[in-house]
C-alpha cells in the first residue's frame, strides 16, 4: 500500500442521500466515468439493498469502470451483505463490501437497543461473512467520534482481525474537531495492535463547516483514505469536498507530513473543474458561485490592487495556478454549422458519452439552439444535453408552449405535450407566466406538484445566452417531511420555456421514481 493518500469518493452514495439530489442510471453512469477521469481511488457506487435502481447502478458501474475499486453499502447483515458482494461482482478483485455498523452510546441505546459485545460480534460477523465473498473489505463504525475511545479500538482490533483491509472512523454527525479527530485516529494508530494491517479511512460530515479541516488533520495522524463527495454534497450539510482536501494536500504538502514536492494523491487535478460541473449538473446541486476551488469566483480578482498584483506576478494574490485545477481550458464556440462529428467530439471532451440515438436528440435540439443564438458554448452544449436526454427519455414530452403575460395582462399558458404520440392541450392563468406553464402541465399530467425552489442562470455570455432553469418540486402529500423534493432541469433561449421544460423534467423524473418504487 502506497503512503499517498487514497480519496474514496462517495458522491453516488451519500452524494446522492441529498435532498434533490437523486440521479438516474444514466447520470450516475456519467459522474463514475468522470471521476474515473479524475483518477478516485474507489468509488462508492450505491447501497445495493435499499432498492432495484440502486443495485442496478452499482452493478452497471462496477462493469463499466476499469481503473477505480468499486464499493457497494451494506449494514451488518447477511441479505444487504450478499447484494452487495452480488452487485459489486462485475469489478472482480476491484470491488469492494463496505460494511457499516454503529458504535457509539446513543446509538448503541436508542437506535439499535443492543449491548457493547452484540455490537462487537455483529461486526465480527458481517466482516467475517463479506470477507468469505470479496478480499476488500471496509468497515465503518458509524458515529465512531462519539465513541467511547477504548471500546472503539476494540471493535477496530476485532474486525481487522476478522478481514476488513480498510477501517473507516466516521464523524457522522459532523461534531468532532480537528485537535479532536487527529486524537482519536493518534490513538488507533498507538492502541490497536493491528492496526497496521489496514488502512484507516475517515469519513467527515460538514455540519459545523470542519469536514475538510478534521480530514485532514487525520491525515496528519496517519489516516491514509479520505471519504467525501465532490463539491461536498451530501445529507444535510455535506460531505468533505474532495476537491478541497486534495488541494490543500497538493498546495501544502508539507503540511499533512509530505515531503515537499511529493505528490500526496493519485488525482489528475486538472480534471477537478471539469468533474464539479459534471456533479453539478447530473445531480442538479448549484455550486455556490464563491466555493472554493470549482466556484466561478474562485479565481476572480475584482479589486484593482490583486489584479495589479496578479499581473506583476501571479502568486502575489494566487496560491493556485488555475490551470492545474482544470480552469481556462476554454475552446472556440461551436455555431448552427458545425457538424455532427464536431459536436459529438466536443461532447466527449466535456465528457459526455452518448450513444447514437442519444446523440441525434442532442444534435436536433443542438440545430434549433443555433438557429436562435450565434454560438453555442461549452455550458450551452451541457445544458443541451441534460435537457434533451432528460425530455427524450420522459414519458411527457414537451410540444408548445404560449403564454400572454405583461404588467395589463392576467397572465394565461397554453401548453401542449405528447405522450405515446397522442397531443394533449390545456390552459391555465397563474400569478405569472411561469406559474401558468407549471398549472397547465399538472392540468394535463395530474401531477399536482408544488414548487419549492426555482433557480435561472445563463449558461454562456451575451443577450442571446441560454437560460437554464433548475428546480425542486414537491409531489403528493407535501405535509409528508419524509417525502424528498424532486429536481429538474430545462434549457432554451427562452426562460418561461426553460422553465417549463425543467417542471416537465421534475415531473417526469417522479413518475420514473414511482415506477422504480424509489
Ligand atoms: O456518515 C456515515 O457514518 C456514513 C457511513 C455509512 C460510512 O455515511
Ligand atoms: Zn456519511
Amino acid at each position: 500500500m502506497s503512503d499517498k493518500v487514497q480519496f474514496f469518493d462517495t458522491t453516488l452514495r451519500d452524494g446522492e442521500q441529498c435532498p434533490g439530489a437523486s440521479m438516474n442510471l444514466r447520470q450516475k453512469l456519467e459522474v463514475a466515468r468522470q471521476l474515473e477521469k479524475l483518477g478516485v481511488d474507489v468509488i462508492e457506487a450505491g447501497f445495493p439493498c435499499i432498492s432495484d435502481g440502486d443495485f442496478d447502478a452499482v452493478y452497471t458501474i462496477a462493469r463499466t469502470i476499469k481503473n477505480c475499486r468499486i464499493a457497494g453499502l451494506a449494514r451488518c447483515v447477511e441479505n444487504d451483505i450478499r447484494k452487495a458482494a452480488a452487485a459489486v461482482a462485475p469489478a472482480g478483485d476491484r470491488g469492494r463490501i463496505h460494511v457499516f455498523l454503529a458504535t457509539s452510546p446513543l446509538h448503541r441505546e436508542f437506535k439499535l437497543k443492543k449491548s457493547k459485545e452484540e455490537i462487537l460480534q455483529m461486526a465480527v460477523e458481517g466482516v467475517k461473512l463479506a470477507k468469505s465473498l470479496v478480499s476488500d473489505v471496509e468497515f465503518s463504525a458509524e458515529d465512531a467520534s462519539r465513541t467511547e475511545h477504548d471500546y472503539l479500538a476494540q471493535v477496530v482490533e476485532a474486525v481487522i482481525a476478522a478481514g476488513a483491509t480498510t477501517v473507516n472512523i466516521p464523524d457522522t454527525v459532523g461534531f468532532t474537531t480537528p485537535s479532536e479527530y487527529y486524537t482519536i485516529i493518534k490513538y488507533l494508530k498507538d492502541n490497536v495492535k493491528n492496526i497496521d494491517d489496514a488502512v484507516i479511512s475517515v469519513h467527515c460530515h460538514n455540519d459545523i463547516g470542519m469536514a475538510v479541516a478534521n480530514s485532514l488533520a487525520a491525515v496528519q495522524a496517519g489516516a491514509r483514505q479520505v471519504e467525501g463527495t465532490i463539491n461536498g454534497i451530501g445529507e444535510r450539510a455535506g460531505n468533505t469536498a474532495i476537491e478541497e482536501c486534495a488541494m490543500a494536500l497538493s498546495t501544502r504538502p508539507e503540511a499533512f507530513g509530505f515531503a515537499p514536492g511529493e505528490k500526496p494523491h493519485n488525482l489528475n487535478t486538472r480534471e477537478i473543474v471539469k468533474t464539479s460541473r459534471v456533479v453539478s449538473r447530473m445531480s442538479g446541486m448549484v455550486v455556490q458561485r464563491s466555493k472554493a476551488i470549482v466556484g466561478e469566483n474562485a479565481f476572480a480578482h475584482s479589486s484593482g490592487i490583486h489584479q495589479h498584483g496578479i499581473l506583476a506576478k501571479r502568486e502575489t494574490y494566487e496560491i493556485i495556478d488555475p490551470v492545474e485545477v482544470g480552469w481556462g481550458e476554454t475552446e472556440l464556440p461551436l455555431t448552427k454549422h458545425s457538424g455532427r462529428a464536431a459536436v459529438k467530439a466536443r461532447l466527449e471532451k466535456l465528457g459526455h458519452t452518448l450513444s447514437n440515438d442519444e446523440l441525434t436528440h442532442v444534435f436536433e435540439r443542438f440545430k434549433k439552439v443555433g438557429d436562435s443564438k450565434k454560438f453555442v458554448y461549452d455550458d450551452d452544449l451541457s445544458s443541451i444535453v441534460d435537457d434533451s436526454l432528460s425530455t427524450s427519455n420522459g414519458v411527457w414530452q414537451l410540444k408548445s408552449i404560449q403564454f400572454i403575460a405583461g404588467s395589463a395582462a392576467l397572465p394565461t399558458a397554453t401548453v401542449t405535450l405528447v405522450k405515446d404520440d397522442e397531443e394533449y392541450t390545456d390552459c391555465a392563468i397563474g400569478n405569472g407566466p411561469v406559474n401558468a406553464c407549471f398549472k397547465a402541465i399538472d392540468r394535463i399530467t395530474q401531477a399536482a406538484g408544488e414548487l419549492v425552489d426555482y433557480n435561472v442562470r445563463a449558461t454562456s455570455i451575451g443577450q442571446d445566452a441560454l437560460g437554464e432553469v433548475s428546480v425542486k418540486v414537491h409531489f403528493g402529500d407535501c405535509d409528508d417531511c419524509n417525502a424528498k423534493p424532486v429536481s429538474g432541469k430545462g434549457a432554451a433561449t427562452d426562460v418561461i420555456e426553460a422553465s417549463a421544460r425543467a417542471y416537465l423534467n421534475a415531473v417526469n423524473r417522479n413518475i420514473t421514481f414511482n415506477q422504480l418504487g424509489i
